[in-house]
């Protein structure tokens, strides 16, 4: 079994119970995984309640809050390979359920650790890979090691990847914990310290962090921090994060999608203040490279794409996307002369990591923009580019695309300077009337939202949907396919607005919706038959566009957008509707558009 879910662990002194803060540290974990919780606690002796199902649905069943005790670890789960059940669902103990272990990652010589322990007289009792870990560790508690040595013998004979947390009655204190390429970080609040997947987890309880690096084990107690690697104690690195609880939450709005959508002037300003110091190192890579690579997945593929089309405009060079799980095909291209930009927002997504480990052994230069500070895909990079969007919890990405996007914008306009394309003048100019990108999309929200909320209504009925597009509006047109699918289940598909009449078009019959991503740039005037082929065979017209455009008198719906002081606004301003369209028509069709199924906001296996 493999999983990618999330993890939090808490020993305190201030708190009477720590149940509470585990279940409030869960529900902002659900984004990890959310078919299977357990919490287990230890007060005289360990207690575990665990079950399948979401977090509120086995918190009504099991009361998790009740559970006493003042240290304890929990865990949201998402299977890819059998069934989320409660046998299943972490914790997982040991024989005489004096050890209880949560784990993120996939122990992969689980087997053979098995076969030894059952020769030893271990009886297991799910089929978890995880399992093992309780076990291994009262095998070295029996042979008479204390905790710390057994915990080190239990970790070091794991291969795979791990986050992991650890009670054991032997040493009610303290819990261990260990990291190796699954994310892992502590909190060091006063009289309480935490262990979590990521910072919102414990972020109401204290901001001040340490992320632990791959290779460090360790323990904690409601006081005391120890981390060692490779036998040496290291010494805690901790740092002070900016994110409010608040900003973790979902802040008076019903789903954290559309909170996050709302976030985006905000995020958009946090991104704008990269220091253009960072945007020039990497600039100067690109412009060394001969080759200039893109990877990623999912909506970070397309905020690549976006990437892609503009480089390819303003740079004669060997520019190519390459979405990350297709890599092996394509690492004969790679080498010494190139530059790979990986874009991610978690910087934790398993695909794109070894997409980056397979090129790093053929000397490529690796940039990375990511959203997560310390995240495992900035450790392998040489140049990393925070978006500084905040967390982002729905698992449809909203802002953190539009950050990326905008990214992308600031290191063409950068390398357009330094390549001799645009004067210092131009540069400036454009710099500048990026600066009102945020207000911008603020008013675009506002505006288009009651008619995304009426459109919505009226395709939330259709079976599929096409979005159309031509050049590098293709990749905006992309993402609003992937949207829609995602959230609201209605098949979408992208496609060249040129392409869709050599196939698509069999699809459209009367209130089919079509939907164009038509600025008006070069291409106007060729979408405008695209829009007539669509409609003449009873396509609903729904267009994204701007002022007086041609097309307009065609559609059935506008979103007209206000005619952009600058190209770079296009895709960002561009995206807000489609973005809203899926929201609204998900919520019509009674959808959780936060928790859309057999979907993880970070997929941490391959
Ligand atoms: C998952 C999510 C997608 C996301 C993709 C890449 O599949 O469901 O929404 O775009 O991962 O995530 P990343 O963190 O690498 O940007």
């Amino acid at each position: 079994m493999i999983y990618v879910c999330g993890i939090i662990a808490c020993s305190s002194q201030r708190h009477q119970r720590v149940a509470p803060i585990l279940k409030a540290g869960l529900s902002r974990l659900e984004y990890r995984g959310y078919d299977s919780v357990g919490i287990a606690t230890l007060d005289a002796s360990l207690i575990i309640k665990k079950d399948a199902g979401k977090l509120d649905e086995v918190d009504k069943k099991l009361v998790l809050d009740s559970l006493p005790g003042k240290i304890g670890i929990a865990h949201t789960r998402w299977a890819t390979h059998g069934p989320p059940t409660s046998i299943n669902a972490h914790p997982h103990v040991d024989c005489k359920e004096g050890v209880a272990v949560v784990h993120n990652g996939i122990i992969e010589n689980y087997i053979e650790i098995k076969t030894f322990l059952i020769s030893k007289g271990h009886a297991f009792k799910s089929d978890t890979d995880t399992e093992v870990i309780a076990h291994l560790m009262e095998h070295h508690l029996n042979e008479g090691e204390n905790s710390l040595e057994a915990f080190r013998k239990t970790i070091s004979s794991l291969k795979g990847t791990y986050a992991i947390a650890l009670l054991t009655a032997s040493d009610p204190q303290r819990i261990y914990f260990a990291k190796k390429s699954s994310p892992l970080v502590i909190g060091v609040g006063e009289g309480a310290l935490f262990a979590a997947s990521d910072i919102p987890a414990f972020l109401d309880q204290t901001k001040k962090v340490v992320v632990l690096r791959d290779g460090e084990l360790g323990y904690f107690s409601s006081s005391e921090l120890y981390i060692e690697k490779d036998g040496v104690q290291v010494k805690p690195r901790i740092t002070t994060v900016n994110w409010t609880p608040e900003m973790a939450q979902k802040g008076g709005f019903p789903h954290f999608m559309l909170k996050e959508i709302y976030e985006q002037p905000l995020a958009l300003e946090n991104t704008l203040k990269i220091r253009e110091e960072s945007l020039e190192k990497v600039a100067r890579l690109l412009l060394s490279s001969e080759k200039i690579v893109f990877t990623a997945c999912g909506t970070s593929f397309h905020a690549s794409l976006w990437g892609y089309h503009e480089f390819l405009r303003k740079l004669d060079k060997f520019i190519l996307p390459v979405i990350s799980s297709e890599y092996s095909h394509y690492l004969h291209l790679i080498d010494e002369n190139t530059t790979v930009i990986a874009v991610s927002q978690s910087g934790e997504t398993m695909d794109v990591l070894k997409f980056v480990a397979g090129v790093k052994k053929r000397d490529a230069k690796i940039v990375a923009i990511t959203n997560v500070v310390g995240s495992s895909l900035a450790r392998e990079a040489s140049e990393t580019l925070y978006m500084q969007a905040g967390p982002e919890i729905g698992v449809a990405a909203t802002k953190t695309f539009t950050g990326q996007v905008l990214m992308m914008n600031l290191l063409s306009i950068v390398t357009q300077y330094f390549e001799g394309l645009i004067t210092h003048q131009e540069y400036q100019k454009v710099m500048r009337s990026l600066a009102e990108l945020p207000s911008i999309i603020s008013r675009v929200i506002r505006t288009v939202e009651p008619r995304a909320r009426r459109i919505a209504n009226e395709i939330k009925r259709s079976k599929s949907a096409f979005y159309l597009a031509r050049g590098h509006n293709i990749p905006v047109a992309m993402e609003g396919a992937l949207k829609l699918k995602e959230i609201a289940y209605i098949h979408a598909e992208a496609y060249p607005a040129g392409e869709s009449k050599h196939g698509p078009i069999a699809l459209v019959e009367p209130d089919f919706p079509v939907i164009f991503v038509a600025p008006r740039d070069e291409d106007e005037r060729r979408i405008l038959s695209n829009v007539q082929e669509m409609k003449a065979r009873g396509g609903k017209i729904i267009l994204v566009t701007e002022p007086n455009s041609i097309l307009i008198e065609h559609a059935h719906h506008s979103f007209v957008l206000p005619y952009p002081r600058s190209i770079y606004y296009r895709p960002i301003q561009n995206i807000i509707p489609l973005q809203l369209l899926s929201y609204f028509t998900a919520t019509a069709r009674g959808l959780d558009p936060d928790k859309p199924r057999n979907l993880a906001k970070t997929v941490t296996v391959d």
